[in-house]
């Protein structure tokens, strides 16, 4: 399916004296069934869904004038960050056919995160699509029309894949699928008018096992399932895994909800244990968690389960009504294994928010 975005785009003169500010956050997402292995022009190899978090997001500032001639400059937290500015650039560059009144503008893009740098949290998505977010809020200036959040997600999914996830509410699938109509490769859904309350407001508990940045970047993960020989039997299941998570999320069925979160965070770090070169991103505090986790619930029969993104930290996963419970179980017997004793208590979010 092919947009029609570019022809919509603003292609006049912008008037002299247009400037502005525009701001907004958007948040990280936490996928359940993941998105690794992608062909094409960012196309994912299977579908995907995540929750929307709402403490780790990125606030983006985008200061615009017109002038001359494209023009851009982007800071981190205050610093010049040359090689995520140029991440961006690169994006506004090949998508310009889509924005073509960027040429007519300098921009000057300001990025804070709300996690700590050192938390190891994968940011591409919520920066990218906070950004692109401020993107269509100053086009939306020139052409008078709302954001439109699915165009958003196209958009986002360019700059990053994830990101794509990341501008809508609680939960989102992205990935063409015959089980979900709507769905597409293009961009990501929403499935917030489609899950049972109990998701709504789930807890999500970030457990820091290291800071370290990544040992390998999503880009060369995705590229590393090319070679991979279960590569084909993976984006097989990953499809029947989306099939039964939806039912499970209009039903609110924690067990299976639990039995293919977990199944498949363990699934994404084989792969990279398999690939060649091979990755072992887990580290001996995640495996010590996993399995205290796996005990707890045994014990107590609270519906707690763990999912991993590319990396050694363990997101936890329950339903808020346990979260004394499971925090008191964090502090007592996890903290031990965090870096530092960190970790980060969030819960599903609302998605972008405005700023400016
Ligand atoms: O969006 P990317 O290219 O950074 O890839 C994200 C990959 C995972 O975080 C491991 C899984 C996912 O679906 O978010």
């Amino acid at each position: 399916m092919e947009n029609n975005w570019s022809n919509e785009a603003f292609k006049g003169e912008v008037a002299s004296g247009f400037h502005g500010k525009v701001g907004w956050a958007s948040p990280s997402n936490i996928a359940l069934v993941k998105y690794w292995g992608k062909k094409g022009k960012q196309i994912p190899q299977n579908p995907s869904i995540s929750f929307a978090l709402s403490e780790c997001r990125t606030e983006t500032f985008v200061t615009f004038e017109k002038s001359g001639s494209f023009g851009f400059s982007f800071f981190f937290e205050g610093q010049k960050e040359p090689a995520f500015g140029a991440k961006i650039e690169k994006f506004l560059v090949e998508n310009q056919a889509f924005f073509p009144f960027i040429n007519q503008l300098h921009l000057k893009v300001e990025s804070r995160n709300t996690f700590p740098h050192s938390s190891g949290i994968a940011s591409s998505a919520s920066s990218m699509s906070a950004f692109v977010m401020c993107l269509l809020d100053i086009e939306n200036q020139l052409i008078g029309k709302d954001i439109d959040l699915q165009k958003a997600s196209y958009f986002s999914r360019l700059a990053s894949g994830s990101a794509a996830r990341s501008v809508y509410p609680k939960m989102a699938l992205w990935g063409a699928t015959n089980c979900y109509k709507g769905s597409s490769d293009e961009f990501a859904v929403s499935l917030e008018n489609d899950i049972h309350p109990v998701f709504k407001t789930y807890r999500n508990s970030i457990l820091i096992v290291s800071g370290e940045t990544k040992a390998v970047s999503s880009r060369a993960g995705h590229a590393l399932m090319e070679g991979n020989p279960y590569a084909s039997a993976r984006y097989a299941q990953a499809y029947d895994k989306i099939k039964s998570l939806l039912t499970a999320l209009q039903s609110g069925d924690l067990d299976t909800f639990i039995n293919i979160t977990e199944s498949e965070a363990l699934q994404l770090h084989a792969l990279m244990m398999c690939s060649n070169p091979s990755f072992i991103l887990m580290k001996p505090n995640t495996l010590q968690i996993i399995e205290a986790v796996r005990d707890f619930r045994n014990e107590t029969q609270i519906p707690l389960c763990f999912t991993l993104d590319a990396g050694p930290n363990v997101h936890l996963l329950y339903p808020e009504n346990e979260a004394e419970k499971v925090e008191n179980f964090i502090r007592n017997e996890l903290v031990t294994c965090c870096n530092q004793g960190c970790w980060i208590a969030d819960h599903v979010g609302d998605g972008p928010q405005k700023l400016l």
